[in-house]
């Protein structure tokens, strides 16, 4: 696939392992006929408010930017009962891994490759979700935006890994599921996969990914 053999594979979390719409399908009766609209909106506007505030040199973690986007959803889209808030913070705490997660990563584990997660997420949600999908002891490092309190795609927050691990960008197989997340990644050297799971289109296109794949279980077959 690449002619430097990549020391470490390193994951975006929410879209990526972990399903953001899983909250909303927990309850998804009891949220109604808008129930896609309303996750939607939750999770754009959590991602707007992160890029929001990097650009305005502000910070706010990541958990309470959760919650405003989430009451910002149920204010946009009166038909969910706002009466779900508590249930679908604590479902959003215990979010759903992707089926291919956890075997994508054990799959390089086995191989030897260092494994790490690098999201936006502030440390307790990101402790509590790899808790929930079993994954702890697959990761080498879960590291946090939180650390230089800016988001992604800032290059401070990419450069979290190469310190980490003491490798060159070009050392570090990077995997989103978020489009403008492979392009920050791109752009500060690493070898970004975009995980392409619902067929959208391409854009960012001058910081192209080296690899779209349909799912983490693509992973397994990767040379190199
Ligand atoms: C993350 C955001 C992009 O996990 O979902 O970093």
């Amino acid at each position: 696939m690449i002619n430097v053999t990549p020391r470490a594979f390193v994951f975006d979390a929410y879209g990526t392992l972990f399903n953001v719409h899983a909250a909303i399908a927990r309850h998804r009766a009891a949220a109604g006929p808008d129930a896609d609209r309303f996750s939607e909106l939750w999770r754009l506007k959590q991602i707007e408010y992160s890029w929001t505030l990097t650009l305005a040199g502000q910070y706010v973690d990541f958990w309470t930017l959760t919650q405003r986007a989430l009451d910002y959803a149920f204010a946009r889209v009166p038909s969910v009962d706002r009466a779900l808030r508590p249930q679908l913070l604590q479902a959003y705490q215990e979010l759903d891994a992707y089926p291919d997660a956890r075997e994508a990563v054990a799959g390089l584990k086995i191989r030897g490759i260092t494994t790490a997660i690098l999201s936006n997420g502030s440390p307790p949600m990101l402790t509590s979700a790899v808790a929930a999908s079993g994954m702890a002891e697959l990761l080498d490092a879960v590291l946090s935006v939180d650390a230089v309190r800016m988001y992604k795609p800032r290059p401070e927050v990419y450069a979290l890994v190469t310190a980490r691990f003491v490798l060159r960008p070009e050392q570090i197989v990077f995997v989103s599921s978020n489009r403008w997340d492979v392009m920050g990644a791109a752009a500060f050297g690493f070898r970004p996969l975009w995980v392409n799971r619902t067929g959208m289109p391409d854009e960012y296109t001058d910081r192209p990914p080296l690899r779209v794949v349909p799912d983490l279980s693509a992973l397994a077959s990767l040379e190199g």
